[in-house]
């Protein structure tokens, strides 16, 4: 168990006003925000980004959306870190998301589901490093 994870508020929510209410409940989850920053990725860093869903049918549709406007990168930690934030952000779906949950608040489809939350500590470490260097990481 490691006790950093990664995320992203995807263009969806950033267009729709959603960072500081999305922010406010990863706060009052008790995550502490150790590196932040608002950019927009191009479609190459994207791509590269989840190159792991390269063979998949929305991969072209993920890569657009995700670079079609700002998004917003953290690193949080809290104890449990990868599995609390995955509660906290709910199902990939939306409509599977339970009450409570930032995507069910937040997010609209499967494809523009607001948040990203890395799947494991391993994916979390390459996922923060993908945005920050050691320099950044407070
Ligand atoms: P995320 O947790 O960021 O990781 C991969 C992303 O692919 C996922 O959130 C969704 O945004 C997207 N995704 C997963 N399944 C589908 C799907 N069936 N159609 C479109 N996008 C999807």
């Amino acid at each position: 168990m490691s006790n950093r994870t990664f995320t992203m508020i995807k263009p969806d929510a950033t267009q729709n006003g959603h960072t500081g209410g999305i922010l406010a409940m990863i706060n009052e989850a008790g995550f502490r925000i150790v590196a932040m920053k608002t950019t927009q990725l191009s479609a190459e860093k994207a791509g590269e980004f989840y190159a792991v869903h390269k063979e998949r049918p929305f991969y072209g549709e993920l890569v657009a959306f995700m670079s079609r406007g700002p998004i917003t990168a953290a690193i949080l930690e809290k104890s449990n870190a990868v599995e609390d934030f995955r509660k906290l952000i709910g199902a990939t779906n939306p409509a599977q998301a339970d009450e409570g949950t930032i995507r069910k608040k937040y997010a609209t489809s499967i494809g523009e589901n607001a948040v990203h939350g890395s799947d494991s500590d391993e994916n979390a470490a390459v996922e923060g490093a993908f945005f920050f260097s050691k320099l950044e990481q407070f």
